[in-house]
């Protein structure tokens, strides 16, 4: 098997390779955001016909140090090989040449987020837990205000919503309805908005939040919308049309997943702004007949109001589909980083996984 870096001409099949291997619609259009993608994809070609039919791609990022530094991580991702081919090593064998480029790009961890960790064990990558709440959705009795048309601000800033901003409610409304395809940032707000309130989230006493993605306008403009892409994405609004809060809601089967939460935490009005956006939760786990709502938000008083306002009764569990492995880092870095997670301070948001 021939083992090398995918050139323009390997495109065709790498594509099918994933097709074949994944039902992820937004595997592509994701890579497609990478422009040094090519450089960093590791495949394995079948030496009869030339395919591709092994692949490993990763991509580099910052992310949040356990002691308040800055890490170069190298993100994996698209790791498949083709049925024919699989029990020989490939994925091993790929996933040792991705390692040994990321080390020579100077990434100090790599990380990467799967339902099947044993794949990866023998490659040096450890599961990290991070802790979530799940519970029945609170009852609600007060009308939903928050849904309006995304094209039409006048509508939306026509709807009362809960809770107040100096003497002005603060009102809740959709910023893209589900179903209104990419891109999901309506044209009435910049993400910018939104990156203020996401960075106050992203930082601890003494730096960045660890594990947390550093993320950059380019992340903002393309990866983010397409990750969020079967989400809904809601803004609390001051009485003026600024944004003092969103939330990304994932409807699924069964479940109402809260994928984001942005607050401007210093904001003296912070605690209410979390409770208009909690109510708006609960309204949209009664239109989807959600029986369960389930909230992965990094630790923070506020987080603990948006559950109690949340969740009746709520359980813990643990999502353990994240797996580190040292690069340049030494192993008690990344232990550190792991325990930094499972006391729910780093985190990674669903937003920019790998
Ligand atoms: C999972 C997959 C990538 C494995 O590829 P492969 O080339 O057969 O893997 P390798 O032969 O290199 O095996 C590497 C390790 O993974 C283990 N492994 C392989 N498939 C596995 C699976 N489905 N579940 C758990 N472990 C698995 C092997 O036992 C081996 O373990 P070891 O190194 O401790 O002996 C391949 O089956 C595939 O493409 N599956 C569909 C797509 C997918 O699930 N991708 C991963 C998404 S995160």
């Amino acid at each position: 098997m021939h083992l090398r870096t995918a050139t323009p001409d390997d495109v065709p099949s790498l594509y099918a390779l994933w097709d074949r291997a994944f039902d992820a619609p937004l595997m592509v259009p994701v890579y497609e955001t990478d422009d040094g993608r090519l450089d960093r994809t590791h495949v394995a070609l079948d030496p009869l016909d030339g395919r591709v039919v092994g692949s490993v791609y990763w991509t580099p990022r910052e992310l949040g140090g356990p002691d308040g530094d800055t890490l170069r991580a190298g993100g994996v991702a698209n790791v498949a090989t083709a049925p024919e081919a699989r029990g020989r090593g490939l994925v091993r064998a790929l996933l040792a040449r991705a390692v040994e480029q990321m080390e020579r790009d100077g990434a100090d961890v790599a990380l990467l987020f799967t339902g099947t960790p044993d794949v990866y064990r023998s490659s040096g990558f450890e599961t990290f837990d991070v802790p979530l709440l799940r519970g029945a959705p609170r009852p609600v009795d007060d009308p939903d205000t928050a849904v309006s048309d995304p094209a039409d601000d006048a509508l939306a800033a026509s709807a009362p919503g809960p809770g107040t901003e100096g003497d002005a409610p603060v009102q809740v409304r959709t910023d893209r309805l589900p179903g209104v395809p990419w891109p999901a940032w309506s044209a009435a707000f910049g993400w910018e908005q939104l990156a203020g309130l996401h960075g106050a989230f992203d930082v601890v006493p003494g730096g960045p939040r660890p594990l947390a993605t550093r993320r950059t306008a380019e992340h903002w403009e393309r990866r983010i919308p397409l990750w969020y892409s079967g989400a809904e994405v809601f803004t609390a609004r001051a009485a003026d049309g600024e944004v003092v809060g969103y939330l990304a809601l994932e409807p699924g089967p069964g479940v109402l997943k809260v994928r984001e939460l942005g607050v401007d935490l210093t904001a003296e009005r912070a605690g209410e702004v979390v409770d208009a956006l909690a109510r708006t939760t609960l309204h949209r786990a009664r239109h989807h007949d959600s029986p369960v709502v389930e909230v992965r938000l990094p630790a923070h008083a506020l987080t603990d109001r948006f559950v109690a306002a949340t969740l009746d009764a709520p359980v813990a569990d643990t999502d353990t589909t994240g797996m580190l492995r040292p690069v340049r880092a030494g192993s008690d870095a990344v232990d550190r980083l792991r325990d930094t997670a499972a006391a729910g301070v780093g985190f990674h948001w669903p937003g920019d996984y790998v």
